[in-house]
């Protein structure tokens, strides 16, 4: 089993990646996460090229990074292959470690765009796209996909070899077909075979939700490295105990007050960083969500937080919650 490994000259240690999650993983929950520890790579929320290179402001924003957050990765969405390399440049200039292309987003709009998973149904575009991104920059360029469109035209192998071909070196795989969207599970059989038919590191993401499911994914497919997405939300700190597992060290077993001040702090991070008061209280409704799942009483208040209207109303909520419930069982194993 690895436990680090390389993209380009850029070291990946531990071998364990933040997955690029819109409307979710923007810098405050990015430094945020990587304080929790055992994060080797982070990715960015995939940014329109199209956005980018027309100066809008807002899709500017979204490139914005702090340096304990690297190495990172951004990623971008669109269909055109000069503003796909004009995007990369920019991210360069901008001192990103990497670069990814998401050839995975489901999203209608993203799709009907000719971005995004679309282009796994239309490879010659989706190698113009990786060809000229490549000639634009010096750091490395990554390609993050799902494994094919619908469950009829399967085509990971495919895609995986052409972009190896292209000068692309990293795949990061999503088992799904697009027609999946979050449906079903995770095909890591055929993202294991991905990593049997190239040479170039295959990092696998898909429904890794405890420490022991990332090392046995790292130890039965041979991946390079495992994505987290949405176990990240419930568990900021899965990285921290995977990293610990992998070096045989108990893993660490977050309190209840490591997570009250967890979310106290997101929603601080928040204030500062969003326009409104309102955005940055959606977004702490929105982590709250996941945070509390499996936690006793979670259900009662994550109904108490969807029906705050004040900060100071959310504060005391947490605090509530938080000071309230006994640790149970779950709280007493690493892999809650
Ligand atoms: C809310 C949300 C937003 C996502 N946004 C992106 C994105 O911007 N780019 C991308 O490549 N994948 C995106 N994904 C897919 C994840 O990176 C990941 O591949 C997928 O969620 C499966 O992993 P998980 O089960 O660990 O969450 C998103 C997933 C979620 C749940």
């Amino acid at each position: 089993m690895k436990t680090e490994y390389y993209i380009g000259n850029v070291r990946i240690k531990p071998n364990l990646i933040l997955a690029p999650m819109a409307g979710v993983t923007d810098s405050a929950f990015r430094k945020l996460i990587k304080r929790c520890g055992g994060v080797g790579l982070i990715v960015t929320e995939f940014i329109s090229v199209e956005g980018l290179t027309r100066n809008n402001l807002k899709t500017h924003k979204l490139m914005y990074f702090e340096q304990e957050e690297k190495p990172i990765s951004i990623q971008f969405f669109g269909h055109n292959s000069d503003r796909m390399a004009a995007a990369a440049e920019v991210a360069e200039a901008a001192g990103a470690d990497i670069v990814d292309i998401n050839c995975g987003c489901p999203a209608k709009k993203v799709v009907n765009g000719g971005g995004g998973s679309s282009l796994l149904k239309d490879l010659p575009k989706m190698e113009k796209i990786l060809r000229e991104t490549r000639k634009a920059i010096k750091i490395p360029l990554t390609l993050k996909y799902r494994i094919g469109w619908d469950e009829n035209s399967i085509n990971a192998i495919e895609v995986g070899k052409m972009a190896e071909n292209c000068g692309i070196e990293q795949l990061a795989i999503h088992g799904r077909t697009r027609m999946q969207g979050y449906s079903g599970f995770a095909d890591w059989n055929t993202i294991a075979q991905v990593k049997q038919a190239v040479k170039i590191p295959v990092v696998g993401s898909g429904d890794v939700t405890t420490a022991e499911q990332a090392l046995q994914r790292l130890r039965e497919t041979d991946v390079d490295g495992v994505m987290i997405g949405r176990g990240a939300m419930a568990n900021p700190w899965i990285f921290r105990q995977a990293d610990e597992l992998m070096r045989k060290i108990t893993p660490h077993q977050p309190t209840l007050e490591e997570k009250r001040i967890f979310l106290i702090d997101y929603l601080d991070v928040m204030l500062k960083e969003m326009s409104t008061e309102k955005a940055a209280l959606g977004k702490v409704k929105q982590l709250c969500g996941h945070f509390t799942r499996g936690l006793p009483g979670g259900a009662i208040f994550r109904n108490q937080i969807f029906h705050s209207n004040t900060v100071a109303e959310l504060i005391d909520r947490i605090n509530e919650y938080f000071t309230m419930i006994e640790p149970q069982e779950s709280e007493l194993s690493y892999a809650f």
